[in-house]
């Protein structure tokens, strides 16, 4: 094979969607709160956005607070929120400046109104940025998700707009949150642990899974890098055959 369709062969990165875990424990090997872990995980995130500009990769998926993550302490929920309000507000100018484009996936219907609000806001000032699509998925899961999408469905169909007959995988996926996303090509998660958790499981049905023992706040543009190369490496199927997939 000659090098350059080796080259054209590697598998294209639209949609890079990452679980961002590990900030407690980050902090604790540092006996230092776990709110602290929370806010050197932002810097983290801050960074990882330039690199994803920076590669060029037009939708950067951030898991950044689960369904479940709701049942941990006040004190913490309350301070992962303050650090959202913090980010948003830290981050307008530059949003505006390098085309960065805001969507926030989730069960917004939990959030605080001051938090609703400032999302609300930052989407709508951002909502022309052409460069990269940041998706926070906050007050997310999958399963939830899903429900709230057939809920939708099961709606339309009621009132006689839809027929149900008529549903395949395709019409279903525009109910979803990310109705109009691309799916995820690579989904990382970070920290040692090898699960989803939740996180977009309709959507990365297909995606290429990496996983690292490195803690988020630690994840840099180096590991992001091992990643990507990794990723260079794989063979997406999509249940066809080598040869099918080869164009044979
Ligand atoms: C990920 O880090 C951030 C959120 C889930 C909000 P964790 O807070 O889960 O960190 P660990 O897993 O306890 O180390
Ligand atoms: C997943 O991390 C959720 C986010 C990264 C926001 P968790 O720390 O909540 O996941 P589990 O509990 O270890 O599966
Ligand atoms: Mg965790």
């Amino acid at each position: 094979m000659s090098e350059l369709t080796e080259i054209t062969q590697k598998p294209p990165l639209e949609h890079l969607a990452i679980i961002m875990d590990g900030n407690g424990r980050w902090a604790k090997q540092r006996e230092l709160p776990r709110i602290a872990g929370h806010q050197q995980g932002v810097e983290a995130v801050t960074q990882i956005v330039d690199e994803c500009v920076r590669h060029g990769i037009r939708f950067l998926s951030l898991f950044a607070f689960s369904s479940e993550n709701w049942g941990r302490p006040r004190q913490e929920v309350d301070a992962l929120m303050g650090l959202l309000l913090q980010y948003l507000s830290s981050q307008r100018q530059k949003m505006l400046a390098e085309g960065i484009r805001l969507r926030v996936i989730g069960d917004l219907s939990r959030l605080s109104e001051p938090v609703q609000a400032a999302l609300a806001d930052a989407e709508r000032e951002t909502s022309q940025g052409q460069t990269l699509t940041l998706i926070l998925a906050l007050s997310y899961g999958g399963r939830d998700e899903i429900m709230r999408a057939t809920k939708k469905v099961a709606q339309q169909a009621l009132d006689g707009h839809l027929d149900i007959n008529q549903l395949d995988n395709r019409s279903f996926s525009t109910f979803l949150d990310t109705g109009d996303l691309p799916e995820p090509d690579l989904m990382i998660r970070t920290s040692g642990e090898v699960r989803i958790s939740n996180f977009l499981l309709w959507q990365a049905a297909y995606a290429e899974l990496y996983f690292t023992d490195v803690f988020w706040p630690d994840f840099d543009a180096v590991e992001l890098q091992k990643a990507l190369d990794d990723y260079l490496r794989r063979k997406r199927r999509f249940g066809l055959t080598d040869d099918q997939v080869k164009g044979e």
